[in-house]
């Protein structure tokens, strides 16, 4: 039964009794992109609604030309009649092929614009984005989203149309044939259309309650199961009983509910129908005793009483379908049209280019001086962060940040990538405002190694040109053996040109690491960021990586956030943060003379490493 299919979609989805038509438009917009599929589709839909409403007519002909008549000479056009047939069969056999073919074209194609929009748009929202929406949310709406509008969209719209147009056919053929005969149409048809939405609305405002009564056991479930200790403990295994008692009964009476008006949907609109055949046969049927009417125009009013119910249906069933993608609609459409919240001003855009179609001609050569003025940043949720936070980096020079998690470390790296604008006071780059000059050309310069490394499935060489597309195999082969990767890969079967696997799942974390890392040298970039770049490492593969990044470093501005103090020790600078201020900064040495802040997480550190490794031996 078609209505279980609906057991699948978000709760959330089902509450939807909204008929904002925005998002339809814009959907029927990217429908439109393929304008021949779609007036194929039309066309073929037309043709077969014709056929619908044309066979009728033929068999009424021929009852009427061989039964009716007793004209002697009446076999001798047969052969018209009979090429009739094959001409009308052969006819819907192409409608429905055409129909098929133009319907499933659709559908693919619309899917296919709907996911290349919401992607393409992906790729312009800043990692704020990310940061607040859920992964899972977006994947849904690529997917399934898509795919459910698309479907909609195609078969649902032809439903829609043949529905409208046979119906439409029949009533106007039935208005010419017989004027007062259609009356009797007439008067059911309202009452039928009634009726069939009203057991459809209720069908389905019962399976909605069933399923809202289903999620609250499956909560019910969960806490159950998950909480057995706890509630066991509580002794309150009879009040929990008997709450999930009355839940289970809810949702038992919804369910019945909903299966007794999906069974009782059927018969009701097949008793409509043969109400409807019933009235017809038994006024038509006196005119024909009566000899006011043919037979053959009797039997044109029954055949098309009984087909006047399918269009009925399937358009009640649509209209249904539509409600239910409304939420989908709205969902896949926000995310298309999702504003990223940061973006280059029109005159940037005009001098650098976007993103898709950067002006690489324009873009000035970073040098790597970093200067934050007055910076006072929050994040869209929670307070301020940083607040008139000032610093000057000077180009090449390599700065540590360390503090307690949570002191603002990675949100001034993230600032520094424009991940973030300050929410007050400017960020300048080589002596100019970072807004002045496109975040294309930014990024374009910066390398940026996370704690947790993302390789994408592909071969190692794959990952690490990701960094440099035009990079050539020697670039990428070099920049793996600066990190020292090459030790590893060397004892990999296909060395260089080894599969990573889904998310580079066949290499530990420190191998994926060090690719990461080869990816962001690889570009050159005259900014390097390395936020907890080897905190999710073994000691062995960070002291490898250590060594990589001194020789990294060279002729770059490099920010280096570390939680273990002993990699930071040769930085030109230290910045020690708490509560998104720098409260301490110089070099290593001079930080311990100071004995303040630093001195006392160094020895902090110390102390916990010697005791760990006192407990590991
Ligand atoms: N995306 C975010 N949204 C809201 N608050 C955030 C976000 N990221 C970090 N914060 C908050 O900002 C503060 C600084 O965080 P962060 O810069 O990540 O610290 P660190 O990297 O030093 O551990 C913390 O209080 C943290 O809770
Ligand atoms: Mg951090």
């Amino acid at each position: 039964m078609e209505d279980f299919d609906y057991e699948q979609e978000a709760l959330n989805d089902l509450d939807y009794r909204s008929s904002n038509k925005g998002p339809w438009k814009k959907i029927f917009k990217t429908v439109l992109l393929h304008k021949g599929l779609a007036i194929g589709l039309i066309l073929s839909v037309i043709m077969l609604a014709t056929l619908d409403v044309c066979y009728p007519l033929l068999n009424s002909h021929a009852i009427a030309t061989y039964f009716e008549s007793d004209n002697p000479n009446r076999f001798n056009t047969i052969w018209l009649t009979v090429s009739a047939y094959i001409g009308v069969s052969l006819a819907y056999g192409v409608c429905v092929f055409s129909f098929l073919y133009f319907a499933g074209r659709v559908e693919v194609e619309t899917s296919y614009e709907l996911r290349k929009e919401a992607y393409l748009n992906l790729q312009k929202l800043p990692f704020s984005y990310f940061d607040k929406t859920a992964q899972g949310w977006i994947m849904a709406r690529v997917t399934s989203d898509s795919r459910k509008l698309s479907e909609i969209i195609s078969w649902g719209c032809v439903d829609l149309l043949w529905g409208l147009l046979s119906m439409f056919g029949i009533l106007g053929v039935l208005l010419v044939t017989n004027t007062k005969l259609s009356i009797i149409v007439l008067i059911i048809l309202p009452i039928l259309i009634i009726i069939t939405f009203f057991i459809r609305k209720k069908m389905l405002s019962s399976y909605r309650d069933a399923r809202k009564e289903n999620s609250k056991i499956t909560a019910a479930y969960n806490e159950g199961f998950m909480g057995a200790k706890a509630i066991k403990s509580l002794v309150i295994e009879d009040m929990c009983s008997k709450e999930f008692h009355s839940k289970a009964h809810a949702y038992k009476r919804a369910s019945l509910r909903a299966v007794f008006f999906s069974a009782i949907f059927g018969p009701i609109t097949f008793i409509l129908c043969y109400v409807g055949v019933g009235v017809t046969l038994y006024y038509g049927g006196n005119l024909v005793l009566k000899d006011l009417l043919e037979a053959s125009v009797l039997y044109l009013f029954i055949d098309y009483t009984i087909k006047f119910f399918d269009p009925v249906i399937s358009i009640s069933r649509v209209i249904g379908d539509f409600q239910q993608a409304q939420a989908s609609a709205e969902r896949i459409i926000s995310l298309i049209e999702e504003q990223p919240e940061i973006t280059d001003r029109e005159d940037v855009i005009e001098k650098y280019g976007t993103i898709f179609e950067p002006k690489y001609e324009n873009f000035e050569p970073l040098v790597g001086e970093v200067e934050f003025k007055d910076v006072t940043f929050k994040y869209a949720k929670g307070e301020e962060v940083l607040k008139n936070f000032n610093l000057h980096i000077p180009a090449g020079s390599s700065v540590a940040l360390v503090g307690h998690t949570g002191s603002g470390k990675s949100t001034i790296v993230n600032l520094i990538c424009r991940f973030y604008e300050p929410t007050t006071g400017d960020i300048l780059i080589d002596g100019h405002s970072y807004k002045d000059r496109s975040i294309t050309w930014l990024h374009s310069n910066i390398g940026y190694v996370l704690q947790t490394p993302q390789l994408f499935s592909g071969t190692i060489m794959d990952n690490v040109r990701y960094g440099k597309l035009n990079a050539t195999d020697e670039e990428v082969i070099q920049a793996l053996k600066t990190v020292a990767a090459d030790e590893f890969i060397s004892k990999l079967d296909d060395g260089y040109q080894a599969l990573v696997g889904e998310s580079g799942s066949k290499l530990s974390v420190g191998e994926r690491q060090l690719i990461s890392f080869a990816r962001a040298i690889v570009a050159d970039p005259k900014i390097l960021v390395l936020d907890e770049a080897t905190s999710s490492i073994d000691t062995q593969t960070e002291n490898m990586i250590q060594m990589a990044v001194e020789r990294v470093m060279e002729g770059r501005t490099t920010f280096m956030i570390a939680h273990r103090l002993s990699t930071v020790v040769n930085a030109d600078v230290i910045l020690v943060m708490k509560d998104g201020c720098v409260v301490e900064s110089g070099t290593h040495h001079e930080l311990l003379m100071k004995k303040g802040y630093y001195f006392e997480l160094y020895k902090n550190q110390f102390a916990e490493d010697a005791l760990q490794k006192i407990l590991n031996n």
